[in-house]
């Protein structure tokens, strides 16, 4: 048996969700994407990663539109879906 205490075992994000969240974001506003997935006010921040590793990506609004949000937290274009929730 291998023993891993000196191992350091990198921290997986919680898929939330299988699918984006589409959020109307007002100019000026900024928002926290949940990058745990373990928020309970998804796709924000509730503060919940704390003692995790992880942390809350920011998002500016520049203008009035719809944002698309990774539920899946696996995006490699946090904070917004890039279509990696299709892998699995
Ligand atoms: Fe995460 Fe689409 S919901 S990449
Ligand atoms: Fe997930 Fe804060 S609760 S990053």
């Amino acid at each position: 048996m291998t023993k891993l205490s000196n191992t350091i075992v990198p921290s997986v994000a919680t898929r939330a969700s299988e699918c984006p969240y589409a959020v109307d974001v007002i100019a000026g506003k900024s928002y926290w994407w949940c990058a745990c997935g373990k928020s309970r006010s998804q796709p924000f921040c509730d503060g919940s990663h704390r003692g995790s590793g992880f942390e809350p990506v920011r998002f500016d609004a520049v203008r009035d539109e719809k944002i698309w949000f990774c539920g899946c937290k696996a995006t490699a274009s946090a904070p917004t879906c890039d279509g990696s929730h299709n892998n699995g």
